[in-house]
């Protein structure tokens, strides 16, 4: 009996008629048909037409009178966006791509050598358009079972699959990250094989895949079969190195890697923010650089925090990440032990506020990557943990709420100091800012402008006299 899907989307019975009236064999594949069946909307449609894809996409578009229609002659494809859909049209092919280069060699096939030359079974479903057996499914592969049993495997041998685009390691890890399947062994294996022809594929297609790891809902799922693979250490050495570093275990898992993906997946239960998440992969990055062990405390791992700081611009610029994202990344790597030592220790109204004024906007975020931190197995460690870190919360809201601190400026301006002191614009300005800033930090002086400003004139000739 023939299988169907139910396709609900006017749009696609409107090309399935054009395709019958222009006697042209339409189908949809990929992504779209493997959403449908699992249950999911998406808006990115893959069409395969058995002869050219582009002159379909151009009548395609010419029947919807739209213009916008993209041509990428060179891969023979053409994209359409249509308000929140786009169309992609490709012609079958036997062949995908040239070997150690990303030119396609454009053979035109049937569509069952068209699914026989996609990444996964999964994927290389395809359902008619046609009227006459619209929705009915083509599945030379069996894709469907393997979607139910929720495994990963290439419609050929995967060696030859990831011979013809070596990106699809990535993207089998990304899957099963994303999805929650597992991949088939021999997969794996060919994945650990040819994991150095990953160095062909461009960084940005491989970060893309990476970052869509990140954003899975599990994402130690694809980091892990990443290490095991052997791929981590090509594609993010700095994370692959984490892996056999042993550490004390209090809050801890003993070895960095694995309390590194605990971390990641413990902060996507309270976040979406994928620069987030990369902040949980990196707050101990710098732990293989600063180990050291010390009699009587074991190892320590002395400003890791800030060293990892620091290594954050060079991978993301290898890596070819979002710059706009470094300084957030950055300061919550640099910070991330601050709100623990507040836990561990006495919570004084002026820590929390140095805490504050610190961390500025990202104080909320700063404490989710602090409690995604405490990886603990023993339940009890972790419950007292919470409590007080519970405390310190609270205490924030306190303190915030009497000195508001968030985005904060000291109450005297370098304007009101540069004229109070009879001052040029220069480092004395700055000096008598930041002692103004200190005084309030610590409780010294109130949060207000005359304290500051009394504060001020109390204290200008001694500093002043220290900048000669
Ligand atoms: N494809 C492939 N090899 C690749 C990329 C894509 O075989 N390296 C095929 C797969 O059949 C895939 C389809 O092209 O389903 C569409 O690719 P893409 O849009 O990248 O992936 P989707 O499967 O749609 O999934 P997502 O949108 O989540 O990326």
């Amino acid at each position: 009996m023939k299988q169907r899907i139910h396709i609900q989307e006017p749009l696609l019975q409107q090309i399935g008629k054009l395709a019958d009236a222009e006697s042209v064999r339409a189908f949809v594949v990929g992504g779209f048909v493997r959403d449908e069946i699992l249950g999911k909307q998406v808006k990115d449609i893959d069409i395969v037409v058995v002869g050219n894809g582009i002159e379909f996409g151009q009548k395609v578009a010419r029947a919807l009178e739209r213009s916008n229609l993209v041509v990428f002659e060179n891969f023979g494809t053409a994209m359409l966006q249509l308000d929140e859909w786009k169309l992609e049209f490709v012609g079958a092919r036997k062949e995908s791509y040239k070997k150690e280069s990303r030119k396609p060699i454009v053979a035109v096939g049937t569509l069952e050598d068209d699914l026989s030359r996609r990444d996964f079974t999964v994927n290389a479903i395809a359902a008619s358009l046609l009227a006459e057996d619209f929705g009915t499914i083509i599945d030379p592969f069996d894709g469907r079972l393997d979607l139910e049993a929720k495994i990963l495997k290439t419609p050929l041998d995967p060696v030859v699959t990831f011979d013809d685009d070596p990106l699809r390691i990535m993207r089998a890890f990304r899957f099963a990250s994303q999805l929650g399947f597992t991949v088939e062994p021999s997969v794996l294996e060919a994945a650990a094989k040819m994991s150095s022809r990953l160095k062909i594929i461009s960084q940005e297609r491989i970060s893309d895949e990476f970052l869509k790891i990140i954003a899975s809902p599990q994402p130690s799922v694809g980091m892990k079969l990443m290490y095991d693979a052997g791929v981590m250490e090509i594609v993010f050495p700095e994370v692959a190195q984490l892996a056999g570093v042993d550490q004390r275990q209090d809050y801890h898992h003993k070895d960095v890697f694995l309390h590194t993906l605990k971390v990641v997946d413990n902060i996507c239960e309270s976040t979406d923010n994928v620069w987030l998440r990369m902040a949980a992969l990196l707050h101990d990055i710098a732990k293989p650089r600063t180990k050291a062990f010390k009699e009587g405390i074991g190892w320590t791992f002395h400003g890791h925090e800030e060293l990892g700081a620091r290594m954050v611009k060079q991978i993301f610029k290898r890596m070819k990440l979002p710059f706009e994202h470094i300084k957030f990344v950055e300061k919550l790597v640099r910070l991330h032990l601050r709100p623990m030592a507040l836990v561990d220790g006495e919570v004084t109204d002026s820590a929390v506020r140095r805490l504050l004024f610190e961390a500025g906007e990202e104080i909320d975020d700063l404490m989710k990557l602090c409690r995604a931190d405490i990886t603990s197995k023993n339940p009890r460690l972790v419950e007292q943990v919470r409590k007080n870190y519970d405390l310190v919360i609270k205490k924030m809201g306190e303190v915030e709420e009497k000195d508001r601190l968030r985005n904060w400026q000291p109450p005297v301006k370098g304007e009101e100091i540069m004229q109070v002191c009879g001052l040029e614009p220069g480092r004395s300005v700055g000096l008598l800012k930041d002692e103004i800033t200190e005084a309030i930090l610590d409780g010294r002086i109130p949060n207000e402008h005359d304290a500051a400003l009394e504060y001020l004139l109390k204290i200008k000739d001694e500093v002043l006299q220290r900048v000669v």
